[in-house]
C-alpha cells in the first residue's frame, strides 16, 4: 500500500477511535517546518502527525511520546516502516539524554498543563529551534462548553498568556488562528 494510502486509513481509525488528530492546514504549515530536523513530539495518537511528517516533510529524525497503552501499540504498528522512535511513557515522566537537542518540539500531549512540559523541555532544544503548539484555540467548535471543557480551556488560556509575556528578545512567537489554531515559537540565538 502507498504512504500516503496509508495514511488515509489512519486518519479514517482515528475519526473511528475518536482520536483527535492535526488538522490539514496545521499539519501542512508543521510538515514544512519539520524539513532537515530534529523532532520531539510529546502526544503520538495513533501516530497520524508523526507519520504524515515522516511521509511528507523529510525531517531528520522523530521520537514520538505516547502515554497510553493502546495507542502507544496501534501508533507501533502504524509506524513500524519507518525510523521514527516511539516511548510508551508519560512525557511528565520521560528524560532525554544529555545529549539529546532537538531541533523542534511538538507540543500535541495533555493541554492540562503545557507551561510544565514547556520547562521541561526547552533545555533539550537547541538554541536556534522552535516549538509547534496545537489547539491554541481549543474547543473553538463547539459551542456549549461542559464544565469539564471549560476548565481545561482556561488552562491553555492561562499557558498563552504565559506564553505571551516570554522574553520577546529570546523568542518570537506568532500565533495563527486557523483551524483549532497553533502556535510557533523560534527561539532567538
Ligand atoms: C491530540 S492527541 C495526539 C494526536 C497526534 N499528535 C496526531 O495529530 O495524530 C494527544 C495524545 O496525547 C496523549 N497524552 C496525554 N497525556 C500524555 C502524557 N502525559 N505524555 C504523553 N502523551 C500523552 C494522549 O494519550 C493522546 O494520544
Amino acid at each position: 500500500m502507498s504512504a500516503n494510502k496509508i495514511l488515509l486509513e489512519l486518519k479514517q481509525l482515528c475519526f473511528e477511535h475518536k482520536v483527535p488528530i492535526m488538522r490539514d492546514k496545521t499539519l501542512q504549515v508543521l510538515t514544512k517546518l519539520a524539513k532537515n530536523k530534529k523532532i520531539l513530539e510529546i502526544g503520538s495518537g495513533f501516530g497520524y502527525s508523526s507519520l504524515s511528517i515522516w511521509t511528507n516533510g523529510q525531517p531528520k529524525t522523530i521520537t514520538t511520546l505516547e502515554k497510553d497503552k493502546r495507542s502507544f501499540e496501534i501508533c507501533r504498528t502504524y509506524l513500524k516502516d519507518t525510523n521514527i522512535t516511539i516511548h510508551n511513557t508519560s512525557a511528565f515522566d520521560w528524560i532525554p539524554t544529555k545529549q539529546d537537542k532537538y531541533d523542534l518540539l511538538i507540543l500535541d500531549g495533555p493541554k492540562s498543563n503545557q507551561k510544565a512540559l514547556f520547562q521541561k523541555y526547552l533545555p533539550f532544544l537547541n538554541s536556534d529551534g522552535y516549538i509547534f503548539i496545537d489547539n491554541t484555540n481549543l474547543f473553538s467548535e463547539i459551542h456549549q462548553l461542559t464544565l469539564r471543557q471549560k476548565k481545561l480551556k482556561q488552562k491553555v488560556n492561562d499557558f498563552i498568556e504565559f506564553l505571551k509575556h516570554l522574553n520577546p528578545e529570546k523568542f518570537q512567537i506568532s500565533f495563527f488562528n486557523i483551524e483549532d489554531g497553533y502556535c510557533i515559537i523560534k527561539l532567538i540565538k
